[in-house]
């Protein structure tokens, strides 16, 4: 494993940054370091803790124009002893390969990945929030950077790690979703299990479609039209006579750790999973008879949000009868306060950050 080369700039940086604002919000401030590391002649060459700063790239850079880049979302969380534990990270590591895979770029071996993370989040400490839900947002990606226009896959890399001290994406309010019956995310055999700028990209006309429509959300379906996905950015559940239900992942979905911590909580409180195609109509029909009492989102950053309403194409409102979420809202409480170091969850989840004294 590559040692990470601490610039001594970076740690003067750090230990004079602070934040004094009490609404973080998601993503308003980044830590003033990064790490960066780069991929040539078939390895990674070096990884470096830099100061926080712009990225120089040649107008012929190949991602600028072929959109070659993969992207994870991992958070740090500040314990009740002070030390700081990152949630599931190796899971981040194995996706982030998985993205690699499918886009042609190299993988990073976990270890690597992971001491990366570990170095960023240990020299950000003391920008680690202390409230309930907040955290250390770590965002790392890679770009492919070889400069030339010929659409072929690079041969050169870069891999960066910036860092957000972040409060909650929708600070547990409900959402209104818009279902999209028009644009399609991702089809089989596509990139849509994939965390690749491409798939936000396509999902940002519906984004301002639903907001004209007044929610928060879009919903995607399959290119069928009609069986539910996900949404842009987070997994889709709800809850059909007691049952939690969930789409199936496939090679079109986003395969969430949130959606995979929560149906484990769920199953540990014994409330039955069942993970299959869910028909946008028969949902919609199940929320009008009440035998679908709640539907909710959960993500990274947004941790579980109830949905309240679901707004169609055809004008219609459906609203979900437990607007508010009482499972949902249970499942985040328990992952809050397994985050947080206030309970013990699951063996493993939470990865200890070794600190270093700077
Ligand atoms: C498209 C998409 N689906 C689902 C999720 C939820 O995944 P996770 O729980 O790993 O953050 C995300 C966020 O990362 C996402 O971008």
């Amino acid at each position: 494993m590559k040692k990470v080369e601490i610039h001594p700039e970076a740690v003067e940086r750090v230990k004079k940054f602070t934040i004094t604002d009490n609404n973080l919000g998601f993503g308003k401030y980044v830590a003033p370091v990064m790490i960066q590391a780069i991929y040539d002649d078939g390895q990674w060459q070096r990884f470096d803790l830099l100061p926080y700063g712009p990225l120089l790239l040649d107008p012929c850079t190949k991602v600028l124009h072929y959109g070659q880049e993969i992207f994870e979302g991992m958070k740090t969380f500040r314990q009740p002893n002070d030390q700081i534990k990152m949630f599931r990270p190796e899971q981040n590591a194995r996706r982030f390969n998985q993205s690699a895979r499918r886009m042609s770029m190299p993988e990073i071996p976990e270890e690597q990945f992971l001491n990366a993370c570990d170095v960023i989040s240990a020299y950000c400490k003391n920008l680690v929030p202390r409230r309930l839900g907040e955290s250390l947002y770590l965002r790392p990606f890679m770009i492919a950077t070889e400069v030339g226009l010929g659409i072929k896959p690079s041969k050169q890399f870069l891999f960066v790690i910036i860092a957000s001290p972040s409060g909650n994406y929708f600070a547990g309010d409900s959402v209104k979703v818009w279902i999209e019956r028009d644009d399609i995310r991702a089809s089989q055999g596509g990139i849509g299990f994939a965390k690749t700028g491409g798939n936000y990209a396509a999902s940002l006309q519906s984004y301002t479609r639903s907001l004209q429509a007044g929610c928060d959300q879009t919903m995607w379906l399959d290119s069928s039209h009609k069986y539910i996905e996900e949404m842009s950015g987070m997994n889709f559940m709800c809850v059909i006579n007691g049952e939690i239900h969930t789409p199936a992942l496939s090679d079109t979905i986003l395969d969430g750790i949130t959606r995979k911590s929560v149906l484990e909580l769920a199953k540990h409180e014994k409330i039955k999973v069942v993970e299959d195609k869910i028909a946008v109509d028969d949902l919609l029909k199940k929320i009008e008879n009440g035998e679908c009492t709640e539907a909710f989102v959960c993500g990274t950053a947004s941790i579980i949000c109830p949905i309240s309403s679901f707004l169609d194409k055809d004008g219609r409102t459906h609203h979900v009868k437990d607007g508010s979420g009482k499972i949902s809202m249970l499942l985040r409480d328990k992952l809050i306060a397994i985050q947080a170091g206030k309970t013990d969850g699951p063996e493993g989840w939470m990865h200890p950050v070794k600190e270093i004294h700077f």
